[in-house]
């Protein structure tokens, strides 16, 4: 039995299938951070990782740009922590920031990670706070995205796979603080969610 094949046999409670299985996000993550390194060649980047969702994607995102020949001194390491407020799976639009970064990000080149942007405004809140500090540049890159939720335009210059318009979890990706730990991107059953 392979890793996959013994994944999909050992699926936790709730768990409906692996949408993304550990290799995806791994081949996706050293896609994401050749283009990233290439684009960033000249310059040292603040990798700022949002807290809690991020977690995963960050770090194995900050030892890719290492593989894909990012020197040491050219990656900075730091989180933000926020949080939307809503149901138990959409946002509502609201953010509430929770931790800020250690590092001060003026006349810093910030690139924002994402586990996903969905309906848009955790981003479009983060771009906001990081603009009015002053960075010598902005970006952001996002593991998952769902264009199709969009309710605020926001710009994402790096985005890894398109997410179904199902309940992802794992990797990051929790329901209710559940399933963050779980080493692949998989779908829950509706009845875990739904009311
Ligand atoms: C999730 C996710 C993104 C945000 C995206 O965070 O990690 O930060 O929602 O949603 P949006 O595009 O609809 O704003 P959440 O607020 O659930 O907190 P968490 O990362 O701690 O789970």
């Amino acid at each position: 039995m392979n890793p996959t094949e013994f994944e999909a046999a050992t699926l936790p409670e709730g768990v409906a299938e692996v949408v993304f299985d550990a290799e995806a996000i791994g081949a996706t993550t050293d896609r994401l951070a050749a283009r990233i390194a290439t684009d960033y060649r000249d310059r040292k980047v603040l990798v700022v990782g949002v807290l809690k969702g991020a977690l995963f994607f960050t770090a194995d995102l900050a030892r890719a740009l290492q593989r894909a020949g990012m020197a040491p001194d050219q990656i900075t390491l730091d989180f933000i922590a926020v949080s939307s407020y809503g149901n138990a799976h959409r946002s509502s639009g609201e953010v509430r920031l929770l931790k800020d970064t250690s590092e001060s990000v003026e006349g810093r080149h910030v690139l924002i990670v994402e586990d996903i942007v969905d309906n848009g405004h955790t981003l479009h809140y983060l771009r906001a706070v990081f603009g009015g500090r002053g960075p010598a540049s902005l970006a952001a890159c996002a593991l998952l995205d769902k264009p199709y939720h969009r309710c605020v335009e926001v710009p994402v210059e790096y985005v890894g796979l398109e997410a179904p318009d199902e309940f992802v979890v794992g990797y990051g990706l929790d329901y209710q603080e559940s399933y963050r730990h779980l080493p692949y991107l998989a779908r829950l059953h509706p009845w875990v969610y739904r009311d």
